[in-house]
């Protein structure tokens, strides 16, 4: 029987140097497959406004909807490890963030994403010292769309690249267990993975980071607007859900995904 995935054992996996993979899910009937797939980790990502509910951003996602999609994702899972993002402004007070972290951890999740730098850093080591492990979510962070004027990839400039690496020291610092880079320059992401001492996946952040992070509907070919530039649909070479997912983790494992294409220079 296999172990259930805690944030050990992603330390341990950078440690030795194992690829993750991980991957979004909404419901309890995805979630079994990939966990029964191999998948490490399983993000209930507030991607599903965009997905789910077919908004033009993640910003109308309500805490209630993040804890009903985590309820449903812990109730398929067996040893994959469940993390939940934290939607727009509810992180935005500590007191706030407490009570809606709680809330996520009481639906199944192991983990709570929220995104930003810096400025987090007080809220992190206070999730963390009441027993709330937090992922960090740096580079195109999508709540914060409207700031950067559409989604762009972030961190090409050199100075935004080095304010980058030092707000993720400082995440890691404050006391962060993954960090999730999304939409970087591959080489800002791979000086970012040898800095830190904690697991790093990335999502168009190019292949040398610890692991991979997708959205599950744009690796099965079903993406609700378009198909990133960063992603790839495993369906096409399996024509099997569960085959897709086995063949993403080879690919990861094997340096393939992300291939040239798939990666911002
Ligand atoms: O919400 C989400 O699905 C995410 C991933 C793109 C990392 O944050």
């Amino acid at each position: 029987m296999a172990k259930k995935i805690t944030t050990s054992t992603l330390q341990k996996m950078k440690d030795n140097g194992e690829k993750i993979s991980t991957i979004t899910a909404y419901d309890a009937s995805f979630a079994k497959l990939f966990d029964q797939a191999g998948i490490h980790a399983i993000l209930v990502g507030d991607s599903l406004g965009m997905v789910l509910q077919g908004h033009d951003s993640t910003l109308p996602v309500k805490i209630d909807d993040m804890v009903y999609h985590t309820t449903s994702v812990a109730r398929g899972v067996e040893n994959t490890l469940v993390l939940s993002d934290m939607p727009f402004m509810s992180y935005s007070t500590k007191e706030q963030t407490f009570e809606n972290a709680a809330k996520l951890m009481q639906a199944g999740a192991t983990m709570v994403k929220i995104e930003g730098g810096s400025w987090l850093c007080d809220t992190i080591s206070g999730l963390t010292e009441r027993g709330i492990p937090v992922c960090g979510h740096l580079g195109l962070t999508p709540q914060s769309v409207n700031v950067f004027g559409g989604f762009k990839v972030q961190g090409r400039e050199s100075d935004k690249a080095k304010a980058m690496i030092e707000e993720a020291k400082q995440l890691e610092a404050a006391g962060i267990k993954l960090l999730v880079l999304e939409c970087i320059p591959a080489d800002l992401a791979k000086a970012i993975t040898d800095t830190l001492t904690i697991p790093v996946i990335g999502i168009g952040a190019g292949k040398d980071t610890d692991g991979q992070i997708l959205v599950m509907y744009d690796a099965l070919g079903i993406s609700f607007n378009y198909m990133p530039k960063f992603s790839r649909n495993f369906i096409i070479d399996t024509g099997d859900i569960k085959q897709a997912i086995e063949l993403y983790i080879s690919e990861v494992n094997a340096g393939n995904f992300p291939g040239p294409e798939h990666i911002f220079n």
